[in-house]
């Protein structure tokens, strides 16, 4: 080919993965960390999302609440920007590859480099009475879901940083006996909101299982809730709006409103000289109001139109399972499984 005719052809967009399991709290934690950047995404690469609801039964799960949170998590994030036309959406529980892959992965994965997960660490300490083994070989599910789309960029918050550097490891030593199977993906850490701090404890992640609601912000919290948490948020005695050491709560609410507007640091704290906290905590509150704000309007008429979101959901997993069985066939075949007869 010459010169000329490669540089007209069109170039092959990378491809992006990411899911997030469906609680029934979505945190301003989740949408500054992944959630918006998956929708920034969008035009750039060919991106594939999924509600990953079956990492959620790592944790008992009540039936009937697990469905009612598995729908309103996949019409919020169409309500956060998720593009049916530009991005394929659906729920991973749908596509049957992924718990198949993530059996095959598990024989790949030492029991030492699982042991070795914070989360797990984490998780095992919080739900002592149900320490299960999905708990333990959850990030194997993990990396099925990246490594069946041949992803090359996963963008996560940065607590996900180590489940998807086991997932590179896997692609790579699965590669490694076999010869090139999968794609080794990227991650893709925004640099602010990566790791969005509890506002009652800023030293922790925001994190939708704190017992204290007062810790973290549901994108679906209504105004005056959002308002409140954030007036009560933790700070410290110096009374200066800036970043510091030693003023993680500022810091946490400074990443926020940047995340949130767009502003640098700098610019907030130039804006904020001279004012207390109550001032900028205020305008902090009312920063992620305006954001989740059309948010919450297009979730309400989604969520009422269920026969719209069952057309998607069951569109975009049978294009989901498509790509996806292309590469559980050729993982097995070379493993040396008998190639499926039908
Ligand atoms: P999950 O559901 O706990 O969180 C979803 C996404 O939100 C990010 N996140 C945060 N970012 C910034 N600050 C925070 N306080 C914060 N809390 C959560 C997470 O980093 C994540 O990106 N195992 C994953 C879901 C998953 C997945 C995947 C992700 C399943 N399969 C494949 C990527 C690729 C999880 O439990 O995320």
């Amino acid at each position: 080919m010459s010169e000329e005719m490669k540089t007209t052809q069109p170039e092959k967009k990378k491809r992006i993965f990411s899911a997030i399991q469906p609680s029934g709290t979505i945190t301003l934690g989740n949408y500054v960390g992944a959630l918006r950047n998956w929708v920034k995404l969008q035009d750039e690469y060919d991106c594939i999302f999924a509600v990953a609801d079956l990492h959620a039964i790592t944790v008992r799960q009540d039936p009937k609440a697990f469905r009612k949170n598995i729908l309103e998590a996949y019409a919020l994030f169409l309500a956060c920007g998720i593009d049916l036309e530009k991005s394929l959406f659906f729920i991973q529980s749908h596509v049957h590859t992924h718990a198949e892959l993530a059996w095959v992965l598990n024989c790949y994965t030492q029991f030492g480099e699982l042991s070795r997960m914070t989360q797990f660490k984490d998780k095992s300490a919080k739900h002592a009475d149900n320490v299960n083994a999905g708990l333990f070989t959850y990030p194997s599910l993990m990396a099925a879901d990246i490594l069946l789309y041949q992803a090359d960029l996963v963008p996560i918050g940065a607590d996900q940083k180590q489940h998807l550097e086991l997932s590179r490891n896997i692609a790579e030593r699965f590669n490694g006996i076999y010869g090139k199977t999968f794609t080794v993906p990227d991650g893709y850490i925004p640099e602010v909101g990566a790791r969005i701090k509890s506002l009652q404890d800023p030293t922790k992640k925001m994190s939708k299982s704190d017992e204290n609601v007062n810790a973290w912000v549901a994108i679906l919290d209504k105004p005056d809730v959002i308002m409140k948490k954030f007036k009560r948020a933790v700070t410290d005695s110096d009374a200066k709006v800036c970043v510091g050491e030693g003023k993680d709560g500022i810091n946490n609410l400074i990443g926020i409103m940047s995340a949130v507007t767009g502003k640098t640091a700098d610019e907030i704290t130039a804006e904020f000289e001279g004012k207390g906290y109550g001032d900028f905590k205020t305008a902090v509150g009312e920063a992620v109001v305006e954001e989740v704000r059309p948010i919450q309007e297009r979730f309400a008429q989604l969520i009422d139109d269920k026969a719209y979101l069952e057309e998607q959901y069951r569109r975009c997993a049978e294009i989901a399972l498509k790509i996806s069985q292309r590469t559980l066939d050729k993982a097995m075949k070379k493993i040396g499984y008998i190639p499926r007869p039908f």
